[in-house]
């Protein structure tokens, strides 16, 4: 085999080696095997030795282009290798973001039991506990036994869900008490909580809500009870120097009645959107237990006397909270409700 014939044999073995590289790993032996110091083309450079003087040149210029030519494939490979391992990586990284997640959703308590569960927190501290009712009640306990008698116009303050001509969806919690007053031992300091419904609803009711009431009845109870009682629990409740005022209003239940307003725990009574910028926002309604209920209890009146009070659980989860709307509530959105 001539020299120049080496030269080729080498040259196609080299070729075919460089294109059949897998990887660049397997590419780079290839190119020290024949390129490198030690390589293929350094032994036929010794054996150009025994050349004659005029075909050196010849041969070597020979040996430079097949390695020019070998070079040149071997970039070429390189590139080619390079750009597929990039594209198997990014296939075997490849996300689908649209896919939906795997991943167990943990859940949060929703903020009408979280203000609940403080509610009761803080005024069991006064000594209340907790009392349930059904959701469908009688018209006796809903209305009759809380002096709101068969077409009296305070009737018009619940718009009421009728299950049949006996029962309605419970308008309001004050049957609690009726239970209470009913079953228990005096004196008694219960509250009382659950679902309520009325068919209203538009930016700031909801037909389905949730109210808390408490109901204190002992001796020689008086407004001034009340009005430490609910004083505190805003205190405890909203921040401690929010002030608590009472405004003169109506229930059938209660005599007197009193809208308890407190300030706003947002701006702290200087004005804001949530408070329509009177520094105050309503809390619920309160007032002196009427005679008329005790006694159709069968509570001895005057010798115990009581106070009841009654506030809106959504209302105060937006007011504690700063809610915009209140109908985000019953919506159940996760990311909303992930917040408190
Ligand atoms: N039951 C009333 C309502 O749903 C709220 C209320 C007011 C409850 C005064 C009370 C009370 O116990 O004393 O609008």
């Amino acid at each position: 085999m001539t020299i120049y014939e080496k030269l080729q044999e080498i040259h196609d073995k080299a070729m075919k080696q460089l294109n059949s590289a897998t990887n660049r790993d397997e590419l780079y032996q290839m190119k020290v095997q024949y390129l490198g110091k030690t390589g293929e083309f350094t032994e036929i450079m010794k054996e150009m030795a025994k050349l004659s003087k005029e075909e050196k040149p010849v041969f070597g210029k020979k040996v430079n282009e097949v390695k020019q030519a070998l070079e040149q494939i071997h970039d070429q490979c390189f590139e080619r290798l390079k750009k597929n391992e990039i594209l198997e990586q990014m296939k075997s990284e490849y996300l689908d973001l649209s896919l939906p997640s795997t991943a167990k959703g943990v859940g949060a308590a929703h903020p009408v039991y979280l203000v609940t569960e403080e509610i009761v927190q803080v005024l069991s501290r006064l000594g209340y506990s907790l009392r349930l009712g059904p959701s469908i009640e009688s018209d006796y306990y809903n209305f009759e036994a809380l002096n709101i008698p068969k077409n009296h116009p305070a009737r018009d303050m619940q718009d009421t869900f009728f299950v049949d001509d006996t029962q309605v969806l419970r308008t309001h919690t004050s049957p609690i008490q009726i239970h209470a007053l009913e079953k228990e031992e005096l004196p008694l300091r219960i509250l009382g909580t659950g679902p309520v419904f009325r068919c209203d609803s538009d930016i700031s009711h909801l037909p389905n809500f949730h109210q808390i009431e408490g109901m204190c009845v002992d001796k020689k109870i008086s407004m001034a009870d009340l009005k430490g009682t609910i004083s505190f629990f805003v205190r405890e409740f909203f921040g401690s120097e929010l002030k608590t005022r009472f405004r003169p209003s109506f229930f059938p239940f209660t005599e007197p009645s009193a809208e308890v307003d407190c300030q706003c725990p947002i701006c702290k009574g200087a004005g804001c959107s949530l408070c329509k910028q009177t520094g105050w926002i309503e809390i619920g309604g309160a007032g002196l237990m009427n005679p008329k209920v005790l006694q159709a209890a069968k509570i001895k009146y005057p010798e115990w006397t009581g106070f009841a009070f009654g506030f809106g659980i959504e209302r105060m989860a937006v007011i504690k909270y700063g809610i915009p709307d209140i109908r985000l509530l019953p919506e159940n959105n996760l990311s909303f409700l992930k917040q408190f």
